[in-house]
């Protein structure tokens, strides 16, 4: 491969010509082209595609648009099997030293979802496999103040790997619910224990992971998206101890703050976790 930092020949000239090309744009938009232009610019004249391997990019770029729609999100999966969701995520939340950290949203989250009662079950059908009692507070201020009336949205897969949106055999909103946090700041409630799946690997993204000699596994989790007035929103997932893709996760979403233990009491497992959000910036 060519070194990207020889700027001999005729090849420089197109870059500079592309960047004087820009029209008068001020601002973020003007660096954020400009940076555009010279980071493909130095990939191509890495790599050299030959002219085949360019149209082999453009045509998987075209299918990747293609199969998205409403219920399909390929350019998320791309972006979250390449690392570069997690790492737009890390650079929005640098600050957060007290709060609880922060992971993808994921493709499937599913809009709001109707506001059940403390202790409430997700399940709008029964499943096999076991029960699962989540409960825990929300907190502000490091972790010593209650937060009451904050919005917790919780999402998670079916036994069968799947999300509602993803299996018509499954009930609308099926493992999807809503809770306010109580006024001493509790949640609670009831799902089936989260089981590991594969993400979407029957388009694009599925045939980019099998080039790279990867899996297309995430390890067992529960999402959850907490906001309160005056405080900044959390996305998040809690991921059950013992999965073994914990460590290989497709998306690199584990970090070891998150990590959770069922406990079994009284013959049901049971996780306590409080989540703790900082002021609103
Ligand atoms: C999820 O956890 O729902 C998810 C995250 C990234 C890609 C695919 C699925
Ligand atoms: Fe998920």
């Amino acid at each position: 491969m060519a070194d990207p930092a020889d700027t001999t020949g005729a090849e420089p000239a197109i870059l500079d010509d592309a960047l004087a090309r820009l029209g008068d744009i001020d601002g973020r938009t003007g660096a954020i082209m400009q940076s555009l232009i010279r980071h493909l610019h130095s990939f191509v004249r890495e790599v050299e595609p030959t002219e085949a391997e360019w149209l082999t990019a453009i045509r998987f770029l075209t299918r990747t648009g293609q199969i998205s729609d409403d219920r399909r999100a390929e350019f998320i999966l791309l972006s979250d099997i390449l690392g570069v969701s997690m790492l737009v995520d890390a650079i929005n939340h640098r600050s957060e030293a007290t709060a609880t950290e922060t992971t993808v949203l994921g493709p499937f989250y599913a809009g709001e979802q109707p506001v059940l009662p403390y202790g409430a079950s997700l399940l709008k059908r029964p499943e096999a496999g076991s029960e699962l009692v989540m409960a825990g507070h929300i907190k502000g201020s490091q972790g010593a103040t209650p937060i009451s009336g904050a919005r917790i949205e919780v999402w998670q897969t079916a036994p069968n790997g799947l999300y509602d949106v993803q299996d018509a055999s499954q009930p609308a909103g099926h493992l999807r619910g809503t809770f306010i946090s109580d006024a001493s700041g509790r949640y609670r409630f009831i799902t089936a224990l989260p089981v590991s799946y594969s993400i979407p690997d029957d388009g694009p993204a599925g045939d980019l992971l099998a080039v790279m000699k990867r899996h297309p596994f995430r390890p067992a989790h529960v999402h959850f998206m907490i906001s309160a007035p005056g405080f900044r929103p959390l996305v998040t997932q809690l991921y059950i101890a013992g999965d073994p893709y914990l460590a290989s996760d497709a998306v690199f979403g584990v970090k070891p703050s998150l990590i959770v233990e069922p406990a079994l009491v009284d013959g049901t497992q049971r996780i306590t976790f409080d989540f703790t959000l900082d002021p609103a910036p």
